[in-house]
């Protein structure tokens, strides 16, 4: 498609309900067929045009939709991606799909080369994948796969397949990860932490040399408009950081780019407490886990929390300094059911200020300061709002009894989720979309919110949540 038919084709920001009565199919049935269209038989794909293989954290968050159709798939969807870790328990961003094109997607397995360059860190013979990760939503997924049909999961002995992989995937993160040695977890790519473009990298990023613009062939532009999508001079920086991380043979602490994230961290903590159900449920219970969640959390405190911005800021590693801006990554650690009471009541006051607009200026949570200079309501993580981590602060504020809250919220998604033909992304004040529509866990999470209970005030989290203190 040229890039004026594109445009033309954007969807409309402004549409009236969620489940227009007798004009199209029931929000749920649209989901699903979204869920439908992306499944290759063992996983499901984010986009068929944009991002054709299998990613890690949308195969997460796409398995906690897709419990609600099909437990069976969304078992299939976690073990599939299982199956292509590392022996150094790393889990990979992408499993490629050899059936794809090698310019379907750029950077394809050739570029990262996993089953040769990653000999060493113990990458597998069979499949081919990236050497980097993403964050870590499994082991928080894989409970509340499970709980969606214990019997199936049971039978299928699918907790206890999953179990070792999740345990030794938290550990390489834990033990090999911790390059800021205070304890909590860094990425080596702004991919890994999955924001890619966030304004919060432009500092760490521009100590990267970029990788000249010929050496590469991007193909997202084949598929989505330029404005929307990180500029070439971020991209030749992305894949400067991929190849020397690749030469390197994928070891761990050499690298330009090191940061601390407070969302990677307090999904790895909420996948903590997952874990430690999961052992429960197989008998195998760790005493250690839910105090190191709890230890966790009072460390991501500690070293992230930054009492002048009300919120969580980004650590660069390799600068020894917090970076400050304020991304909404910072705002995701409110889903965690030990944050002190008064963190929590300070970052519902961020989220619902100025800077985040919920409630007031904007229909979802922006991904980035609505009053930061590098705010772009349309390009990517530097502004537009997400359906994940909207999700995530969904489940955030119904966890801590910010019932009125999270029910504006899940109706703000639902509506912005069917309006705009399950966008990747939306410009946060007019919910107009952006990237692609179609958008695996955009209709995944829409799917998960139809389910919930929001009236009895539960949802995944507080599953989990009630959970520990059974
Ligand atoms: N999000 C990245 C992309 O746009 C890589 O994971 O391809």
């Amino acid at each position: 498609m040229d890039r004026t038919a594109q445009r033309a084709s954007r969807p409309p920001g402004r549409t009236v309900a969620y489940e227009p009565p007798g004009t199209a199919p029931p929000l749920h049935t649209r989901a699903a067929a979204v869920l439908e269209a992306g499944w290759t038989g063992a996983s499901t794909v984010p986009s068929r045009s944009l991002y054709p293989h299998q990613w890690s954290w949308d195969s997460a968050f796409i398995a906690i939709g897709l419990r609600h159709l099909s437990p069976l798939r969304a078992q299939t969807e976690l073990e599939t991606l299982l199956a292509a870790q590392w022996a150094d328990g790393r889990i990979p961003h992408i499993v490629f799909n050899p059936s794809v094109p090698l310019d379907a997607y750029f950077p394809s397995p050739d570029f990262w080369r996993s089953s040769a360059a990653g000999r060493a860190a113990g990458a597998p013979r069979g499949v081919e994948t990236s050497g980097i990760v993403q964050p870590p939503v499994h082991a928080l997924a894989a409970w509340l796969v499970h709980l969606a049909d214990p019997g199936l999961s049971r039978a299928r002995g699918f907790l206890t397949r999953a179990y070792p992989r999740l345990a030794a995937w938290h550990d390489y993160l834990l033990h090999r990860r911790d390059l800021g040695g205070g304890g909590l977890v860094s990425v080596v790519h702004p991919w890994e932490q999955g924001m890619d473009n966030s304004p919060c990298w432009d500092r760490p990023l521009s100590r990267v040399t970029p990788a000249p613009a010929r050496s590469f062939r991007r193909a997202d532009l084949d598929h989505g408009l330029p404005e929307d999508r990180p500029t070439d001079l971020d991209y030749g920086r992305y894949v400067r950081l991929a190849a020397d991380y690749r030469d390197g043979g994928y070891a761990d602490g050499a690298g330009d780019f090191v940061v601390e994230d407070p969302a990677f961290n307090a999904l790895l903590i909420a996948s903590e407490y997952a874990l430690d159900r999961i052992a429960r449920e197989l008998g195998a219970a760790d005493p250690a886990r839910p105090d190191r969640a709890e230890r966790l959390t009072a460390t991501l405190v500690e070293r992230l929390w930054e009492p002048a911005a009300g919120m969580f800021l980004c650590r660069d590693v390799r600068a020894g300094e917090p970076i400050p801006e304020r991304g909404v990554s910072g705002l995701v650690p409110l889903l965690l059911p030990a944050l002190p009471r008064d963190l929590v009541a300070t970052l519902v006051r961020t989220v619902c200020g100025p800077h985040f607009g919920l409630g007031g200026t904007t229909r979802l949570v922006p991904s980035y300061d609505l009053l930061g200079e590098a705010f772009d309501p349309h390009r990517y993580w530097r502004g537009p709002a997400w359906f994940n981590t909207n999700w995530l602060l969904e489940q955030g504020l119904r966890l801590h009894g910010e019932r009125g809250r999270a029910d504006a919220l899940r109706k703000g998604m639902l509506h912005t989720a069917g309006a705009s033909g399950f966008a990747e992304y939306v410009d946060p004040y007019t919910a107009q979309a952006c990237g692609v529509t179609g958008f695996g866990w955009t209709a995944a999470l829409t799917l998960d919110l139809l389910h919930d209970r929001p009236a009895r005030g539960r949802n995944g989290l507080t599953a989990l949540k009630e959970g520990d203190r059974a």
